[in-house]
């Protein structure tokens, strides 16, 4: 059964009844058990993500190694057809639409191999504020380059984010939040990208003034293959939610139709991890994650502290 209470989350509880009978004879009521069962729910739903993930990442690869081939051969028998200059409008159009069509597959290509064979970290004592600022500076070329109206505005709190990262994939996260920011925002407006220290954690947050979501478009959007954007693999969420839980963190986005969308990633400051965890050497380890059969987990180096993360519900999307 479930129900709603005021001010609260959604609950799921399982209600047996039994008949409470005397020995001679006669019942003399009824027992009721309740169990809450939200949180059993809420950890099936994860797991069952998880196995979707992890089979979609193996199917991933597979596909992408084959279309890339004949993909390349395509693209290059294209750009030696449109040297030719005695070519009509018409068939210029043409080759444009094949030009712009395997541009487009060669992107999801890019997304299927991020998602799937993303798994190699490297840890290192990164800088965030220095990690923003450069996507940001990418994500501003590019909206000068495409003449969008979008404004691209960063409130940094802090001179410096020190935290335990692999940099590259966490500029990957970055961009991937501005690349679906400036999507939501086709008619122009501002995204917002902040930084701040909210106690043991660097609170980075990316706020658009696009489309929004409904509470159902919402909670799916960390899910692979979810998308509403057109032509959108619905995949570089689920690449966010991979990168962030590698790292103990926590990512997740509000959302209101018509008004916006926030996504919010939290990060473990680096002089806090330093004080509460006890493995040596802390300072640039490579990691590497299992491939299988569970994604996401890296591997012993840090499994001490992943653990104790996983028990604080810090690991989550
Ligand atoms: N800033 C945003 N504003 C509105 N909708 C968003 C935003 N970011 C993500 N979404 C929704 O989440 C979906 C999944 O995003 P993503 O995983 O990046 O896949 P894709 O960009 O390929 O569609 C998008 O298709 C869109 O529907
Ligand atoms: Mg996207």
């Amino acid at each position: 059964m479930r129900f709603d209470l005021p001010g609260s989350f959604r609950k799921t509880v399982r209600i047996r009844v039994a008949a409470l009978n005397v020995a001679d004879g006669g019942s003399s009521g009824y027992l009721y058990a309740l169990d809450d069962l939200t949180e059993i729910r809420r950890l099936e739903r994860e797991v069952r993500m998880q196995d979707r993930l992890a089979a979609v990442g193996r199917l991933a690869a597979a596909i992408a190694h084959e279309i890339r081939n004949p993909l390349t051969s395509i693209a290059g028998s294209v750009s030696m057809l449109s040297a030719i200059p005695e070519m009509s409008e018409e068939h210029r159009h043409l080759l444009e639409i094949v030009t712009r069509e395997s541009q487009r597959l060669n992107g999801i290509i890019t997304d299927f191999l991020a998602y799937s064979r993303g798994k190699q970290y490297r840890f290192d004592k990164v800088d965030l504020v220095l990690l923003l600022q450069d996507t940001l500076t990418l994500v501003r070329h590019r909206m000068t380059a495409e003449n969008t109206r979008i404004a691209i505005d960063s409130r940094i709190a802090v001179k410096e984010a020190w935290a335990l990262a692999d940099g590259d994939k966490i500029k990957q996260v970055f961009w991937n939040f501005s690349e679906n920011a400036v999507r939501a925002m086709k008619d122009g407006g501002t995204l917002t990208a902040s930084i701040e220290r909210l106690g043991d954690d660097w609170q980075v947050s990316f706020a658009d003034t696009g489309t929004g979501m409904t509470p159902q478009q919402t909670e799916k959007i960390f899910e692979p293959f979810q998308s509403n954007f057109e032509g959108g693999t619905g995949l570089g969420l689920a690449v966010v939610y991979q990168i962030v839980q590698a790292h103990e963190g926590k990512v997740w986005a509000r959302s209101k139709p018509g008004k916006g969308t926030t996504f919010i990633l939290r990060l473990r400051r680096f002089d806090a991890e330093r004080a509460s965890s006890t493995t040596s050497e802390p300072e640039n380890f490579g990691m590497t994650e299992n491939s299988e059969p569970e994604q996401g987990m890296p591997s012993s180096a840090v499994a001490a502290p992943l653990a104790k993360a996983a028990a604080e519900g810090r690991v989550h999307g």
